[in-house]
């Protein structure tokens, strides 16, 4: 986890006011009818509920008089009023809750829709993915996601809403004492402060506590969804170990939720505590009061008020859950920024300069100089220094042992990361400088792990040119070249059936099959404007007679193209015009296949271990 984000201060920063002032401006601006709404409502929960009190004092205190001169005298009229008056703010306290549902539930509709818009939006933002695959920022994502949490962010205006009434609400009550002994008001107020203090403290470390255990609630949740997704079944089954999962995820919950349990304890430990000066502080208030209503210091009315009033007071130090809901309520705001600003930060000079590349690019050459790469959080560099030229319009093939780079060197040529030093070229013009996601449009790929989209047939090769996606002439001529379309046009509903089993209907693919879906979804990039076509492992799942028919059609397939192809059969590799060896973290040896048999280095040894192996598998 990225170390000072979390530190103390940050959290801090993160909580208090600002994060409050956040959350309000942001409902401003998504929506100012509610906003107001919210308002009033904090004003009536406020008021009414301590107008109930002062209104039902006023009521015993007039029930004397009115008895002894009747309900048609003054003294009566006057205890009708005061039932009156009760009665409506006891009224109005009923259409509070319901109200209160109402809103909260319009608020956080709009607030929802405004945050995930933006979450989506920055996390989208990125042409590249390094963001995805960085734990600190995944983390944040969750986070701002309310995802770890039980309470969900857009409920934090209402939270604060009624935590700000409640508090108003208990102040008021101190008014109203004030008004009888300036002193009594003021000493409330103050025993109440004192009393809140160290209990906030408390719901404040907890929320800051839980912040650090981001990670292991993340863990918790995949473990969870491993343990119950039909992906994994099949092999916890099989190799038992389903109980294993079950456990861990138990662990890793548990360890998270330590934080918020061990809160609920100090929380408690604090209240039974904190008990005898709340006692001590209540029995002197009510001597006060007792001793003035003894010596006939005040009426009977103000009597009744006051009493009550002493109870209301608590308000101001009360607190509850909600204070705690609201503290993880507004981490979500604050998260949802940090993670904005850092996927989308400040744009330096070089990046402003957005240099767009030529209609035609590549027409010359794509040039990795000296490039570095090392993953983020990673301890060491895939490439140290890697020099290597991709002709335009020709086949380049990279081999490779398992873990030399191979996938991640298709990753920087498509934009997903940047290099940590040198640079990567188009015809000269550095990747860095250009708009990235315009360089994406030019480039077709078949990752390794592709993709199987739970969708129609049609939309998993239409994905390649997501304008043209209704077109099926093209989706079937893309399909042809990939050897696809036979596959497809003998499922139950042809195109239009969905590569899932988890639809009715649906039908799941063999992976050999899924990899010809893979490969029609490029060639339909590539038949739609796509200059580069990256191939990693694209046989991998192929038969061996599969393979050859592919490899034979490949350079057909591919013609004036500017080819990246990856495979660890050399057999095939061959074809390619130029073959890189990577080792090392560069270019071990560069060249055509007859060069670099000719050398007689790593290429020529590993070629020869393979080749009569592949061409015996062929024949049998
Ligand atoms: N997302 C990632 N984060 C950190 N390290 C990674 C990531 N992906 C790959 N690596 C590491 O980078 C190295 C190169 O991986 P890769 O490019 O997939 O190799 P190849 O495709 O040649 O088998 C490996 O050591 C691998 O462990
Ligand atoms: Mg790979």
């Amino acid at each position: 986890m990225g170390g000072g984000r979390w530190g103390a201060a940050a959290v801090r920063r993160r909580l208090g006011h600002s994060a409050r002032v956040r959350v309000i401006r942001l409902l401003l601006v998504t929506s100012l009818p509610w906003t107001l709404a919210l308002g009033a409502f904090v004003i009536l929960s406020a008021v009414v509920p301590v107008t109930v009190l002062a209104a039902m004092g006023q009521v015993v205190g007039r029930v004397p008089a009115a008895a002894r001169a009747g309900l048609g005298s003054p003294a009566g009229h006057g205890l009708i009023a005061a039932l009156v008056v009760s009665m409506a703010a006891y009224a109005v306290t009923l259409v509070l809750g319901p109200t209160q549902t109402a809103i909260a539930s319009a608020v956080k509709v709009r607030l929802t829709y405004a945050m995930q818009d933006r979450l989506v939006a920055a996390v989208s933002r990125p042409a590249g993915i390094a963001h995805l695959e960085d734990a600190a920022a995944l983390d944040e994502l969750e986070l701002a996601h309310g995802q770890l949490t039980a309470y969900y962010p857009a409920d934090a205006p209402t939270t604060l809403a009624v935590v700000i009434g409640n508090r108003l609400s208990g102040l008021v009550a101190c008014g109203v004492l004030g008004v009888y002994r300036w002193w009594l008001g003021l000493g409330m107020l103050a025993l109440w402060l004192l009393v809140r203090r160290p209990l906030r403290k408390v719901v404040y470390e907890q929320a800051q506590a839980f912040g650090r255990t981001a990670g292991l609630m993340r863990r918790a949740r995949y473990l969870q969804q491993l343990a119950v997704k039909p992906g994994t079944a099949k092999e916890s089954r099989v190799f038992g170990f389903g109980d294993w999962l079950i456990e861990r995820y138990r662990e890793q919950w548990t360890l998270g939720m330590a934080t918020a349990w061990q809160m609920l304890r100090r929380y408690n430990i604090g209240v039974t505590r904190l008990g005898g000066v709340v006692l001590a502080g209540y029995v002197a208030a009510t001597s006060v009061i007792a001793y003035g209503a003894y010596h006939h210091q005040m009426t009977l009315a103000t009597l009744a008020t006051l009493l009550p009033m002493l109870v209301a007071s608590a308000e101001v130090g009360d607190i509850s859950w909600n204070d705690v809901a609201l503290e993880w309520q507004l981490t979500a705001l604050p998260n949802l920024e940090a993670l904005e600003s850092r996927l989308d930060p400040p744009r330096t000079a070089v990046h402003s300069r957005r240099i767009e590349l030529p209609a035609g690019a590549p027409e010359h050459e794509l040039r990795f100089e000296s490039v570095a790469f090392r993953y983020p959080g990673a301890r060491s560099d895939v490439f140290t220094r890697l020099d290597l030229s991709i002709p335009a319009g020709r086949s380049t093939a990279i081999v490779g042992l398992n873990g030399a780079g191979k996938t991640t060197l298709v990753k920087l040529l498509t934009g997903l990361h940047d290099p940590t030093a040198g640079r990567i070229t188009v015809d000269g013009v550095d990747l860095s400088t250009t708009d990235a996601e315009g360089w994406q449009r030019r480039v077709a790929v078949v990752f390794q792990d592709f993709v199987r989209y739970p969708t129609t047939a049609a939309d998993n090769v239409g994905f390649g040119a997501v304008e043209h996606i209704c077109d099926r002439s093209a989706i079937t001529a893309a399909a042809q070249r990939a050897g696809a379309r036979d596959l497809v046009e003998v499922l139950p509903k042809g195109w239009d059936t969905v590569l899932s089993r988890q639809y009715k209907d649906g039908v799941d693919l063999s992976g050999g099959q899924w990899q010809r879906v893979a490969l029609a979804r490029a060639l339909m990039a590539v038949d739609h404007g796509a200059r580069l076509l990256a191939l990693d492992e694209p046989t991998a799942w192929l038969d061996v007679r599969g393979e050859a028919e592919f490899f034979a059609s490949f350079l057909e397939l591919t013609a004036g193209l500017t080819t990246v192809i990856i495979s660890h059969r050399f057999s095939t590799v061959r074809q390619a015009e130029r073959i890189c060896v990577l080792e090392n973290g560069e270019a071990l040896e560069i060249g055509t296949h007859e060069d670099l048999m000719t050398q007689s280095g790593r290429y020529a040894q590993m070629f020869s271990a393979q080749a009569s192996r592949f061409d015996q598998e062929l024949r049998g």
